[in-house]
């Protein structure tokens, strides 16, 4: 073992001056005695210091000769003691031999060239050439002019060697013990625990990834946002129906059926079933009347509304046609009580697919529905809710929703984007939306809507929303993503 024969030489040598002829010594490949010595060293049982040294090694051509012998020598050995031709030579021995062999012969007066025939001029020759190829393969030294000479004929080349010369190191030893990595069973009943190494831990060292399921960046923020409406006392609404009639969608929420939005360019309507059975008929004539007439201190929007429109069936445009069920059945109660709705999920845009729009996305709502409510609870709620979501910094702009008046678009400043971002929607439900369903008049909505997309990208630095969701997800992405905890 190469371990025990550089610790064993060390024991009553000074030095070994090269690990390369060290190796060669005792049979291991310099590979091997390397990694052995790096270890060695990283322990402090050796010294050791980097050596380069230069030596000739043969060439293709040069290796050949010192096995067959040089050209020259080739060429006066061929030629029979009558001589030859110098065709058939040229046929004995190769082209290439010939040439270079020929020439050298002929300056050292071997051969003799009378007409076509090839005589030899002496007896016998030495090759001096193949001698020196063999004491140089052997390690041995020559003569400068020799090594220039071969070197020239392209012979020999000169090759560095990197190395190392080892000396004892201050933990020499000449058999080192096995640092155990374990502490088991064995070693305390036979208490040889007393005298074990233990290894250190190698905090730094990589290890294999875990293959294991990971959480969606989607349901991580939706998480957290769930998390936050529940410490603010809010109930989550069922949501669990993605397909709703255009009565619920639009209809109750004030949205005039000429509404641009519930154009099929907008909206995904359903073949099949393409209408709705059931709705609530004396609340159906309600709207109905608020739509064509007003009522309530509104002048309504004076034309005549087609029950054949709102029993349109369609995928759901927003979760407010949820939060529009759960008031109308909150004013079905004898007495009234205050609430505060959440909802998180999915809802279906006709929209052109691109890096920031899908046709489906999820929606985060909100609601408080009490007495005497102000804009300026609905900027307070507001305030508290988006700065346990790490956005403390929020403006707001009029808009307009049919449903809401007054109605506000939130902006919140990106610290990472330097600039403000939409981030939701808000506003206070008319009195032409919460009166039909009889709610009493004193009570007033407060809402907001939001994507869950939207701060998920913002979050996870994702610029392009197919990466987050829909059939181009990207599953890199999502194993990557460190878990984000929002609100600080
Ligand atoms: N429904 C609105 C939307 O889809 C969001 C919203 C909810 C606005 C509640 C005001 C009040 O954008």
């Amino acid at each position: 073992m190469a371990e025990d024969a550089i610790l064993g030489f060390l024991q009553s040598n000074d030095e070994i001056a090269d690990s390369h002829e060290f190796a060669a010594s005792v049979g291991v490949g310099h590979t091997e005695l390397e990694n052995v010595i790096k270890s060695l060293k990283g322990f402090e049982i050796v010294d050791s210091k980097e050596i380069t040294k230069d030596r000739w090694v043969l060439t293709d051509e040069g290796k050949s000769y010192a096995a067959n012998g040089s050209p020259e020598v080739q060429f006066f050995l061929a030629i029979p003691p009558e001589g030859i031709s110098r065709a058939d030579l040229k046929v004995k021995l190769g082209a290439e031999i010939f040439e270079i062999g020929s020439k050298a012969a002929a300056k050292n007066k071997w051969v003799g060239f009378d007409k076509d025939l090839v005589t030899k001029k002496v007896g016998s020759v030495k090759d001096e050439t193949k001698d020196l190829l063999k004491r140089i393969d052997g390690g041995e030294a020559v003569a400068d002019k020799v090594i220039n000479d071969l070197k020239r004929r392209k012979l020999i080349t000169k090759y560095t060697w990197r190395g190392y010369s080892l000396r004892k190191g201050p933990k020499y030893v000449l058999k080192r013990k096995k640092a155990a990595t374990d502490l088991t069973r064995e070693h305390l009943q036979r208490g040889d625990w007393k005298d074990l190494e233990f290894k250190e831990y190698n905090l730094d060292a990589q290890v294999q990834p875990i293959q294991i399921g990971y959480m969606h960046p989607l349901l991580e923020v939706r998480e957290a946002i769930q998390n936050i409406f529940l410490q603010m006392g809010f109930e989550e609404m069922p949501t669990n129906n993605f397909v709703e009639s255009s009565f619920w969608n639009f209809d109750a929420l004030f949205q005039p059926q000429q509404h641009p939005a519930r154009d099929s360019h907008d909206t995904f309507f359903l073949k099949v079933p393409a209408t709705t059975r059931q709705l609530p008929e004396d609340y159906v004539d309600k709207v109905k009347r608020v739509h064509e007439f007003g009522g309530y201190g509104s002048k309504g929007y004076g034309y005549d509304w087609k029950r054949d429109e709102a029993e349109k069936n369609l995928l759901r445009t927003h979760t407010t046609a949820v939060s529009t069920r759960m008031l109308y059945k909150l004013a079905q109660q004898q007495l009234f009580s205050p609430k505060r709705y959440y909802s998180i999920d999915r809802v279906f845009r006709n929209e052109a697919v691109d890096r920031t729009h899908l046709a489906e996305f999820h929606q985060i709502e909100g609601l408080i529905c009490d007495r005497g409510l102000t804009l300026g609870d609905l900027l307070g709620v507001l305030e508290d809710f988006f700065s346990r979501l790490g956005m403390s910094k929020l403006r707001f702009k009029p808009a307009y929703n049919p449903y809401t008046e007054p109605s506000m678009e939130i902006f919140s400043y990106h610290d990472g984007l330097k600039k403000w971002v939409e981030v939701g929607n808000s506003g206070m439900f008319r009195p032409e939306m919460l009166l039909p369903m009889g709610l009493p008049e004193d009570v007033n909505v407060i809402a907001w809507g939001l994507s869950l997309e939207r701060p998920t990208m913002i979050l996870y630095g994702i610029d392009n929303i197919r990466d987050l969701f829909g059939p181009k997800v990207d599953f890199e992405i999502i194993k990557r993503s460190p878990m984000c905890r929002l609100g600080l």
